[in-house]
């Protein structure tokens, strides 16, 4: 079985290499090795590489900057999932690409089948509905995982960005309104590959477990990282509402993913949120340990 990865350098793309069993030949390419945004380059990749699996974990990830740049946002998030899926079919590769809760509104007051129709309400949101649309378009076998709130040790995501800041500032203020599922990215790499393996096609969901606004995410950060001495102090973290942190871009404000349908395929239930962000922390800490000797 060999495997070719977009978009290798981030997050996911970083799990999905250091997760792929060993007996799985991996091709990894980074933005540097093929931008997914020129077609030919992604064709020739794909051609040179004959896999038998593709996943794209490239995409535009600023979800602010986004606002601004929505042409570019549509390139990565649209267009080239589009692309990738068209040329993986043509190569009898199975596709396997990566998309979010931000496709959903967050006003149902339940959880989020993948069939649940679709309210993106921003333009990041808007171009990776509308990448999953091209997909489905140019492969109807796809598979097309949403995720939340993806974290690793060396990303840049929340629980990097909440330790930075508690390290500089006395007080905090973090949105207490939006609820999601904090997510490990080895945890959704894992369930890529196991649900890749078991042929599965078309719209899934996949968190980590449990429920989560953003202060109560950034609460656990501190009391894991404090119990591991990754912080000397602990800051005061205040509860604050959507409406008091305006952002460029409208999130959506509460998503949960319904992921039952796709738990039943896998042969256990991911662990907790709060286990994986001790996972992630524990990970940190050994960084730093190496780091200084
Ligand atoms: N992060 C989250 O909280 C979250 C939540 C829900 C869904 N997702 C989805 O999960 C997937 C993976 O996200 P992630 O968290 O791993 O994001 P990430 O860490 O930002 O990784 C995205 C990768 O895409 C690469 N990339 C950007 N432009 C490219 C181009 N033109 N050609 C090739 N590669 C390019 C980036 O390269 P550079 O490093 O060089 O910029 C980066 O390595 C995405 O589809 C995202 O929408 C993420």
């Amino acid at each position: 079985m060999k495997a070719l990865i977009f978009g290798a350098s981030g997050q996911v793309g970083r799990a999905l290499v250091a997760t792929a069993p060993e007996r799985m030949e991996v091709v990894a390419l980074g933005r540097a090795d093929c931008d997914v945004t020129d077609r030919n380059a992604v064709t020739a990749a794909i051609r040179a590489a004959r896999p038998d699996l593709v996943f794209n974990a490239a995409a535009y990830t600023a979800v602010d900057k986004a606002e601004s740049e929505p042409d570019r946002a549509g390139m990565l998030n649209a267009a080239a999932p589009g692309w990738i899926a068209s040329a993986a079919r043509d190569a009898g590769a199975r596709f396997v690409h990566i998309s979010t809760d931000f496709v959903f509104g967050g006003t149902s007051g339940r959880p989020y089948r993948p069939d649940h129709p679709t309210r993106p309400l921003s333009v990041y949101g808007r171009t990776k509905r509308d990448g999953e649309t091209a997909v489905l378009d140019a492969d109807p076998d796809a598979l097309i995982v949403r995720t939340a709130w993806v974290h690793d040790a060396a990303g840049s995501n929340f629980v990097r960005t909440m330790l930075r800041l508690m390290a500089e500032r006395d007080r905090l203020d973090i949105v207490a309104d939006q609820l999601g599922t904090p997510t490990h990215a080895p945890s959704l790499a894992r369930a890529l590959l196991a649900l890749a393996a078991k042929s599965a096609s078309g719209l899934h969901h996949f968190t980590d477990a449990g429920v989560a606004s953003w202060y109560d995410f950034a609460v656990a950060i501190q009391e894991e990282a404090l119990a591991l001495g990754l912080l000397e102090r602990a800051s005061v973290i205040a509860p604050i509402v959507t409406a008091d942190y305006p952002t460029p871009a409208t999130r959506p404000g509460c998503v949960i993913l319904d992921k039952s349908a796709t738990w039943a395929l896998l042969d256990r239930p991911p662990p907790h949120w709060r286990a994986t962000l001790r996972t992630c922390l524990n990970e940190i800490a050994r960084q730093k340990v190496a780091k200084n000797g």
